[in-house]
């Protein structure tokens, strides 16, 4: 993991996967300006995948970015609801209409449902062609942008159809973060202190003594935050880009989080919330295994607590639904759900041999049982 000052006007860091390798360029004022984007196609077709939210507030410096090109656009509506194969189907059309070869890219621009989605859609179309990544949320810029993991949700199961396909590189602008909703803010942080609880007690500690910093958008604490949970990121995903190992860990709270969204529908339900509430009953699980102390529990819920993140799933779930659902998580290998817990604060471990009864105590405790 390196951080050096480049072209990219901004902090740089490199996601260290060989000839895959790729950059991430954070920092204020890089909408619009041609580097480093342009040296990332590797043709003159460009098509960018956006939202109509994202469009009316930034698609315009893309376009002129890409200014001399062929470039074009997509907006389609937002909302995890339309991270389906009809919408990829959009995609693929879009660039079949517009005779789009093997040459050309799929440039991402909006949060982590445009990014799965445009992803899995540049990872198909012709077998693969080139994807940059424009990240607008924090979740999308601290997470779902780096990695290479995209895909689309099916109605029994989120992400479950997908590939692995990395970007050549990632612009995540801290501007565009001045426009984003509260809520929306604080789902991102959910990811950002998923880093800290599963590998970086440090910057647990530093997210306790900064979160209101965060809260309030200051540009620094943001850009310190972005970096540092990339860098993490970066590091895990270095180590085990296709998720043999260590990165399931990324998933902490995410299997409970993905069971709250595919009960709720993908509607009402943010991703990041999920997850908060996700790691909230991770933290509980891993206290009453004794791997997490009283005083830790306290700090991580406290810590989601303060970022504004529920710490409950709908209390219209109840146990069976979760464990139907849980079921089929793709960590699950030969029918048995795998769950990532903490093993005190700063890490975190991936196990299936939890007793049924002490999963079920956990759920029965956040569902009023049943
Ligand atoms: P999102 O993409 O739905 O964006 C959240 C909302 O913010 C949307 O309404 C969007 O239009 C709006 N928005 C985006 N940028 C904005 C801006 N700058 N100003 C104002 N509004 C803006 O949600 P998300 O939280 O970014 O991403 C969640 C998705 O990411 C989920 O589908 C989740 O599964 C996926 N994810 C993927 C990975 C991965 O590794 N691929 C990791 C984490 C999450
Ligand atoms: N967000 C989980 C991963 O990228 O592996």
């Amino acid at each position: 993991m390196t951080s050096t000052p480049t072209e990219c006007r901004s902090r740089r860091l490199n996601v260290a996967l060989g000839e895959r390798s790729y950059p991430i360029c954070i920092g204020p004022d890089q909408l619009g300006r041609a580097e480093p984007l342009r040296d990332w196609l590797p043709g003159n077709q460009a098509l960018v995948v956006t939202n109509d939210t994202v469009a009316d507030l930034y698609l315009d410096p893309v376009l002129t970015s890409l200014e001399g090109l062929h470039a074009d656009a997509l907006i389609l509506p937002d909302g995890e609801a339309h991270k389906t194969v009809a919408s990829c189907e959009r995609i693929w059309d879009r660039l079949l209409q517009r005779r789009f070869e093997r040459s050309c890219t799929v440039i991402a621009l909006g949060g982590g449902v445009i990014g799965d989605l445009a992803g899995f859609a540049a990872a198909a179309y012709q077998r693969g062609v080139a994807f940059v990544q424009i990240p607008t949320t924090l979740l999308a810029q601290v997470d779902s942008s780096v990695g290479g993991k995209t895909g689309v949700n099916h109605p029994r199961g989120k992400n479950m159809i997908g590939a692995f396909h990395q970007p050549r590189g990632v612009i995540a602008d801290t501007d565009v973060l001045a426009t984003l909703p509260a809520r929306e803010l604080s789902a991102g942080l959910a990811e950002v202190i998923k880093y800290g609880l599963i590998r970086d007690p440090d910057f647990f500690v530093w997210l306790e003594d900064n979160l209101e910093a965060l809260l309030a958008r200051d540009t620094g604490a943001l850009a310190d935050t972005i970096e540092r949970s990339c860098a993490n990121k970066a590091d895990v995903v270095a180590a085990d880009e296709r998720e043999q190992g260590v990165r399931a860990t990324l998933n902490l709270g995410h299997t409970f989080g993905h069971a709250i969204e595919t009960a709720t529908g993908y509607s009402s339900w943010l991703h990041g919330e999920a997850v908060a509430a996700g790691m909230a009953m991770a933290a509980h699980l891993s206290a009453d295994l004794g791997w997490l102390s009283e005083e830790e529990h306290h700090r991580v819920t406290a810590l989601l607590r303060r970022a504004g993140l529920p710490l409950t799933p709908p209390q219209s779930m109840t146990p069976t639904q979760f464990l139907e659902i849980m079921a089929v998580d793709k960590k699950a290998q030969q029918g048995r759900i795998r769950l990532v817990l903490q093993q005190g604060i700063g890490r975190a471990i991936v196990t299936d041999s939890v007793p049924a009864e002490r999963l079920r105590a956990t759920l029965n405790h956040f569902t009023g049982g049943a």
